[in-house]
């Protein structure tokens, strides 16, 4: 089955925030921003842009009707500086102008004084000047000072994980459009329309009846537009609503990677305590995360960063200690994992040098220590339908990983400057927003009278293929033709009280609460054909190939016959259903409950080949295992999985997010930000997806798949650096991503 949007996409036909035929009189906005990163603002002169060709206005705080404030979490976010400014990129006013390059002319003219502070850049220096978002969070297992007592071999390091740029190919975007009655319409490229709404609604001060969210689909959020997305749909909205006129705002490329916040950078240090056999014992660290100028969803994101610190392994002893570091810094965001991966590659990272110390094989301590059914994570929650152990097996055996480390050894051993190298990376990531009520949604169907539908759920599309398998499990569940099926926008005065599409529920949720919908409309169509057809038990009623079956037996009814019939007969064909993702709980004073649902797990087999002399390197495989449960949409999944993979080696190896001493991003350009293109891709991707493994707690017995895999690039890194250690026998540190001009320094600096 082809992707529901594949073939608009092809032809350039999708529609975009940008391709939205504006109205007349639509204002176009720039956006003016901090060049200093922490300062007061002592003065704006808006006198020159206002008098320049085009303008129709010039806002700053002042202007705002409602509340000046836009942070979701916590509220430490303005919507435009009032007084001081925490980062460069923070938004001070916004120019409204006929086109866009008058309003662009115009920012250039605006003038602001500010008086500079001094400013932090750097986590730990945040942490020792007591620069925090929140209170630090701490999770506990066992009893790590003893244990420590216990243990042969103790290691203690650093490890540093950079940022990363979200790059969605549709650059933060917003049209708001003024409606009857003082209200607004908007259309943003947000994964939560509801919050986009809310805070709109705050900053307008509106009752968030009066505030219309509509999203069509994404090109590409990442979670980039989990909570970044906001701030440009509720400037557009203050713009429509004091000038009464359509607001268009569509960040510049460049723009939008100065001003938004990207993956949260962390340094973080580890202490690990093993028996001579590789047995994990104990397990502490401390997570510094680089959180920027306000705490967005930064807290959540450190939590799931306690949540995977131990990635896929059992560890009865357990001490992590993650802070939330303030600086003046673009504030980060969600990315694609949300914390986990920032978290699973410390654990990484100290095996790695357990297994140097212990003169073992990283792989074998790896699996000796893999959770298995009936574990306890060190948030307390017990493993379940687990075949983890069962995917990193099945990878080393189908992919014969030990004659790949044995093939790789002789070529090392003839080959001076080019080195080969493999590594094995298991992932383990819970499935639920660590935010236990964000956990629901709801879907509404509507059948027409000629047996088309159109299904409205909280989902936002955004490249995922979230409208294929919401798609796929209606007409599953019905018995109609996909093709009858319209996933129709995201919209808050259709479906309310959305969560965000992402935690990687977007299918989940939304599958679930459209299957719901779906199942209430066969019930009774049911109903209406038993009665139409004379039949007793109108269970054994079902709809094939769109017509209408009495047990095995075919009988003359059509769909569209069906529908009609039941139209006439007075019966609904709407249906309204919610989900809420049952027997999950979590206690943030204890931290221990069973926050996920179930989890992701898998095994990822990287190989690569360095270039020792020039410091280059090439991926030549990765060759994976995936539990997927029992897929909605297999193409679908398959381009999830590679997808995130990608990103993954891009986060790991390439790209490399720099601000200089200022706190200007100086990477702020495809010229100087480097994503993995085709010559960067692995040479070969395999993907399997483990068979039989139905998911209890998923729609139609799937597994949640956006995020997990992102983590196997982790794997990548791993390898590059076993390549390395057999061209220099050296300890290298921890830094991500792995550059190539990283590989040359490590290699030939002479230290
Ligand atoms: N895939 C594409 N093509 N584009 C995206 O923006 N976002 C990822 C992932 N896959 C994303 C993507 C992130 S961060 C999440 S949380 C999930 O998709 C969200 O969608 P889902 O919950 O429907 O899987
Ligand atoms: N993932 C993504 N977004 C979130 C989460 C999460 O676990 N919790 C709150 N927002
Ligand atoms: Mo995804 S980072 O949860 O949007």
């Amino acid at each position: 089955m082809k992707g529901y949007d594949s073939i608009q996409h092809v032809r350039g036909e999708s529609v975009f925030i940008d391709d939205i035929k504006a109205p007349q009189g639509t204002l176009h906005a720039y956006v003016v921003y901090s060049k200093i990163a922490h300062g007061v603002l002592e003065r704006i002169d808006t006198s020159e842009a206002l008098a320049s060709p085009g303008v129709h206005s010039v806002l700053t705080s002042s202007d705002v009707t409602g509340e000046n404030q836009i942070g979701s979490v916590i509220a430490d976010e303005e919507l435009l500086a009032a007084h001081h400014v925490h980062f460069i990129g923070q938004p001070v006013a916004l120019v409204l102008a006929d086109s866009k390059i008058n309003a662009l002319r115009a920012a250039k003219k605006v003038r602001m004084d500010i008086t500079p502070l001094q400013p932090i850049f750097d986590p730990r220096e945040a942490y020792e000047k007591g620069s925090l978002i929140m209170p630090e969070k701490i999770f506990t297992l066992g009893d790590t000072e003893s244990a420590f007592k216990e243990c042969d071999i103790i290691i203690e390091g650093k490890a540093e994980s950079g940022g990363q740029e979200h790059l969605y190919l549709e650059t933060q975007s917003a049209l708001a459009i003024p409606s009857e009655g003082n209200g607004i319409k908007i259309f943003s490229s947000t994964q939560s329309p509801t919050a986009v709404q809310k805070i709109t609604a705050r900053v307008l001060g509106l009752p968030m009846n009066m505030v219309e969210v509509d999203v069509t689909r994404l090109g590409g959020g990442f979670g980039g537009k989990e909570d970044q997305a906001t701030a440009w749909a509720a400037l557009a909205g203050l713009g429509a609503f004091v000038t009464k006129r359509p607001v268009k705002l569509v960040l510049p490329r460049q723009e939008d990677m100065r001003i938004t916040g990207k993956r949260h950078p962390y340094s973080s240090d580890y202490k690990i305590g093993l028996k001579k056999d590789g047995t994990i014992l104990a397990y502490e660290a401390v997570f510094y995360q680089n959180a920027g100028a306000s705490a967005d969803l930064s807290p959540a994101i450190l939590e799931r960063t306690l949540f995977h610190c131990t990635n896929s392994y059992y560890i009865p002893h357990v001490k992590a200690k993650a802070v939330s570091c303030k600086t003046n810094l673009p504030p980060n965001t969600a990315f694609r994992g949300f914390g986990g991966p920032q978290g699973m590659f410390v654990i990484e990272a100290a095996i790695r040098k357990a297994a140097k110390k212990l003169n073992m094989d990283p792989v074998d301590i790896q699996h000796k220590n893999l959770l298995v059914e009936g574990n306890e994570f060190p948030y307390g929650q017990i493993t379940e339908y687990f075949y983890l152990k069962r995917s990193f097996e099945h990878a080393l055996e189908k992919f014969s990983f030990r004659e790949s480390q044995k093939r790789i050894a002789e070529f090392n051993a003839s080959s001076k400057l080019v080195k080969k190298g493999i590594a094995v990376m298991p992932i383990c990531f819970g499935i639920s927003f660590t935010t236990t009520f964000l956990n629901q949604a709801s879907a509404l169907i509507h059948i027409y009278t000629d047996g088309s539908i159109s299904v409205s759920t909280a989902a936002i599309e955004m490249g995922q293929g979230v409208n294929s398998k919401v798609r796929n499990v209606v007409a599953h569940t019905i018995g109609c033709n996909h093709n009858r099926i319209k996933v129709d926008t995201t919209n808050t005065s259709r479906v309310a009280n959305t969560s965000p599409t992402a935690a990687s529920k977007g299918a989940d949720l939304n599958g679930f609460a459209a299957l719901h919908a779906a199942e209430a409309l066969f019930d009774r169509l049911q109903k209406v054909a038993a009665a139409e057809l004379g039949v007793t038990e109108e269970k054994s009623i079902s709809i094939k190939n769109e017509i209408v079956y009495s047990g095995e037996q075919q009988t003359q009814l059509t769909w569209e016959q069906l529908i009609w019939k039941a139209y006439t007969s007075r019966v609904s064909l709407s249906s309204q259903a919610y989900h809420a993702t049952p027997d999950i709980h979590f206690n943030k004073e204890t931290s221990k409950g069973r926050p996920f649902a179930y989890h992701v797990t898998g095994t990822a087999i990287s190989e690569v080949t360095v270039d020792c002399l020039r410091g280059i390197y090439e991926v030549d495989s990765v060759k994976i295992v995936h539990d997927i449960g029992k897929s909605l949409d297999p193409m679908i999944d398959r381009g999830q999985v590679e997808g995130a993979l990608a990103q993954g080696i891009g986060w790991m190896t390439s790209e490399e997010v720099i601000y200089n001493q200022e706190g200007r991003l100086i990477t702020d350009a495809l010229s100087t930000y480097k994503v993995p293109d085709i010559y960067a891709a692995p040479k070969e991707i395999i993907v399997e997806f483990l068979e039989d493994v139905p998911n209890p707690y998923g729609p139609l017995k799937a597994k949640a798949v956006g995020e997990p895999p992102l983590m196997y690039g982790i794997g990548t890194f791993h390898a590059i650096l076993n390549a390395m250690s057999a061209y220099k026998d050296d300890d290298f540190e921890i830094v991500s991503p792995i550059t190539h001009e990283r590989v040359l320094m490590y290699l030939h600096d002479s230290k």
